[in-house]
């Protein structure tokens, strides 16, 4: 075996030196050009991972981005689940993602048998899940949904559809209220989300009186009760920086999309919100932080690691995502 393959083995990720005196910035610019490489970026990954993206947005946007590229190489940073899509939009491309272990608390909420025998206990309900989950839960699903088009999607379907929702409990909740429906929900959640602290968060808004709480639908029902605007990443950045004449916010979502937010609107403030455990820095995903720019040099140099996917499993998960995607451009998402 070789010592890249052990590494990926072991860590998940090229744990080969990088050389200190080189300018990464310029390197990782270099080295995507040569293999006409593009790099998708969440906006959950650090400030310099962001800047140094080809494209930065949430999940609709990247699925899109990854859709429509002409790329030879996709370098996807963001998490395990995000990488998938990507590879199951484009299988005859190598998708690659700096580091293996970059999963999902969500993701990892639905495990594929235990789904499999949840959903067979509906066999006549529509399955719609988030696109926050495995490439072997999307081949049980219909329609794929992210957070800014789920609403939507689900309005899509009359009345009486019976559904289930997977695999996130809070945002199934949030639409079930907000479209009187009665979905079935699988109990899974987001690590982060849910670790927002409702208590800290009104001391905040106490201290604060003139800031905005927004948040985003992972969070749990407390938090959205008392929350002045909900939306996904995408609607929370352009509700604070273009809709709101506020000048204070405190956001109830992963802290890296605080970056957006400045850069967007340097005048006004952004607080985190904070979490139920002072001592960790629970607002950043430990996933999304496994991106750094080492490993994206080093995954750029040796085009490893590779997102690696069955041919049946793209077959069968492509369909529920293409769905979501055309959905999305009929209602104009
Ligand atoms: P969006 O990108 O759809 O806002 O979802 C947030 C998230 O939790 C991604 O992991
Ligand atoms: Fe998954 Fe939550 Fe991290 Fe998003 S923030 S990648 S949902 S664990």
């Amino acid at each position: 075996m070789t010592s890249y393959t052990q590494d990926l083995e072991e860590k998940g990720f090229i744990d080969q030196p990088v050389d200190r005196s080189l300018d990464l910035i310029q390197e990782i610019k270099k080295l995507k050009e040569e293999k006409n490489a593009v790099i998708l970026g969440h906006f959950y990954i650090t400030p310099e991972l962001q800047d140094i993206s080809d494209f930065i947005g949430d999940s609709l946007g990247l699925a899109r981005e990854a859709a429509r590229t002409e790329a030879d190489l996709i370098v996807f940073l963001g998490v395990h689940f995000m990488g998938e899509t990507a590879k199951i939009l484009n299988p005859g491309k190598k998708v690659i993602i700096p580091d293996l272990k970059a999963s999902c608390s969500l993701a990892e909420s639905a495990p594929a048998e235990a789904f499999a025998a949840f959903k067979a206990q509906y066999p006549d309900h529509t399955v719609l899940s988030y696109i926050n989950c495995t490439a072997a839960i999307k081949c049980m699903s219909d329609v794929i949904v992210t957070s800014t088009n789920a609403v939507q999607i689900v309005e899509s379907f009359p009345k009486d559809q019976k559904i289930i929702f997977a695999p996130d409990r809070n945002l199934g909740g949030y639409i079930n209220n907000l479209t009187e429906r009665e979905m079935v929900l699988w109990d899974g959640a987001c690590m982060v989300h849910e670790r927002f602290s409702l208590e800290r968060i009104l001391e905040l808004k106490e201290k604060h009186p003139e800031a905005e709480f927004i948040a985003h639908p992972e969070c749990e029902k407390p938090l959205l009760l008392v929350a002045d605007y909900i939306g996904s990443t995408t609607a929370l950045l352009k509700y604070a920086t273009e809709k709101s004449d506020s000048k204070t916010f405190i956001v109830a979502t992963e802290s890296g999309i605080l970056h957006q937010m400045k850069k967007k609107s340097p005048d006004k403030t952004f607080i985190p919100a904070p979490s139920n455990d002072s001592t960790c820095a629970c607002e950043d995903c430990s996933y999304m932080k496994l991106n750094t720019m080492e490993k994206l040099y080093n995954a750029l140099k040796y085009e490893l690691p590779e997102i690696q996917l069955g041919k049946e499993e793209i077959e069968k998960s492509l369909k529920p995502i293409e769905k979501m995607l055309e959905i999305s451009d009929r209602l104009g998402l």
